[in-house]
């Protein structure tokens, strides 16, 4: 007898599962950095028009295709069309390989967070302690594999016991914390030469728009930027929002569940800005704002809470417990892709497919952990920069991978399954779909083009 397939128990569930896996990294390090050195405002503008039509697009259409197809990616898109099962199995690969990434990342977060409450705060100020943390094989990978660990055990627990509940209990405590550790940040000033700096002046960096210097290259830039944020921070292209949507009963209202899910990951993105810029002006003044991912989080927050005195020390446990709660929800997300990709193609069993997606994410985890030790290269990306083998693994999924996941939905949806098809998926029930004519313009015409300019972007085509 066929199992029946485990559905999230209500719209809050699901919402709050889905909002988990967006709030993640992506809103905590990268957004309030891109903000900060694309003109504030500016960014913040074109992020939210790009949320509200391109990002409601995709996100609609892979959470539409799940809930569907009542399958997870690896065999979602096939069902609706066996020209296009490459993209599933595209959407399969790009969690298995972002997950082991993301668990050396969240075993840093879990390195900061016991240094903190630990008491040891001051040693984290130090610039070596990140870098002797990282290259140091054996401690990397001992918090690698415990960050990993929690994931599978919420996994193992599966959808309503695992993932669901672990999302009811970890984002609203996320949501306080990122409320308290907002308000402090911009109610503090600093002096220092006899210039006073205030939290509220750092607030308008990141609400008013500068538009000093604004050429159309800028604005472009500020546009790709926007948009491959918005990629990594929705969830989108990485099979999660197809494997969630997969779980979404046939009567709850997919309509109202995406704007939720929009305004939950948006929200977040600014108040992490509102956290950060504040915070990082007011103590370490403009040029503390042009630190990103890994130098911001572990290098310069670090020193920004060592200027807050005592308080520092609560107010970075709380950050950093915070941003552990945000990689884990969303690591679930990224691992259950993967396992629900293995059950339903392979008919495993859940413990079986997460004891191989375990075995995966931990061997190639610990080849990112080497990567900053004996397997240390340095290699520029065809994007310009230059990496070891974590920015590998991340340009290989967010830059290539994921745009030509996006691209082929697009198509699929626009031209060869048909809009309406998703439009009378996200209808069902009465529910409103009151962005319709806008989607169909979109996935058929204004994405595809955007994604295109995205892709070729990651080969610096237009430098
Ligand atoms: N959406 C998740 C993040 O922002 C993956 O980190």
């Amino acid at each position: 007898m066929k199992k029946k397939r485990s559905t999230f128990k209500g719209t809050l569930g699901f919402v709050l599962a889905a909002a988990g896996s967006a709030v993640g990294l992506g809103n905590i390090w990268r957004f309030p950095y891109l903000a900060a050195k694309d003109g504030g405002g500016l960014f913040l503008v074109i992020y939210l028009i790009l949320v509200l039509t391109f990002g409601y697009t995709m996100l609609t259409t892979e959470i539409a295709i799940g809930r569907l197809t009542k399958t997870s990616p690896l065999t979602a898109y096939e069902k609706l069309d066996k020209r296009f099962s490459w993209i599933g199995k595209l959407a399969c690969l790009v969690p298995m390989i972002i997950m082991p990434y993301y668990c050396v990342i969240g075993g840093w977060l879990l390195k900061y967070f016991i240094t903190f409450i630990s008491g040891d705060a001051q040693t984290a100020t130090d610039d070596a302690f990140f870098g002797n943390f990282i290259t140091s094989a054996s401690d990397s990978i001992m918090a690698t594999i415990v960050f990993l660990l929690i994931c599978a055990v919420i996994i193992l627990g599966g959808v309503n016991r695992g993932i669901e509940r672990a999302s009811r209990i970890l984002m609203p405590i996320l949501v306080v914390l990122v409320l308290i550790i907002s308000i402090y940040s911009v109610t503090i000033s600093y002096s220092e030469g006899g210039v006073t700096r205030t939290g509220l002046e750092g607030l308008k960096i990141l609400f008013i728009p500068n538009l000093k210097g604004l050429t159309i290259g800028k604005f472009a830039t500020t546009l790709l930027d926007a948009m491959g944020q918005l990629f990594f921070s929705l969830s989108i292209a990485m099979g999660i929002m197809v494997a969630y949507g997969s779980y979404v009963s046939d009567d709850s209202d997919l309509g109202k569940s995406i704007n939720h899910i929009e305004i939950f990951d948006t929200g977040i993105a600014v108040l992490a800005g509102v956290m950060i810029i504040p915070a990082v002006y007011v103590y370490m003044g403009q040029e503390g704002l042009s630190a990103s991912g890994p130098g911001l989080m572990f290098k310069v927050l670090p020193k920004v809470f060592a200027q807050m005195g005592t308080v520092g020390t609560i107010i970075g446990t709380l950050f950093f417990i915070m941003a552990l709660f945000a990689a884990i929800t969303s690591a679930v997300s990224v691992m259950e892709a993967v396992v629900s990709s293995f059950c339903d193609a392979f008919h495993l069993k859940r413990k079986h497919a997460t004891l191989i997606e375990t075995g995966i994410a931990l061997f190639f985890g610990i080849i990112v952990c080497l990567g900053y030790n004996v397997l240390y290269f340095e290699l520029k990306l065809p994007n310009g920069s230059v990496g070891q083998v974590l920015d590998l693994m991340d340009y290989i999924s967010n830059y290539i991978f994921m745009p030509v996941i996006a691209i082929a939905t697009c198509i699929l949806v626009g031209y060869f399954v048909s809009p309406k098809t998703i439009v009378d998926e996200v209808e069902k029930n009465d529910s409103t779909f009151r962005r319709r004519g806008m989607y169909i313009v979109m996935i058929r015409y204004i994405a595809p083009v955007l994604l295109g300019i995205l892709l070729l972007q990651s080969f610096s085509v237009f430098g």
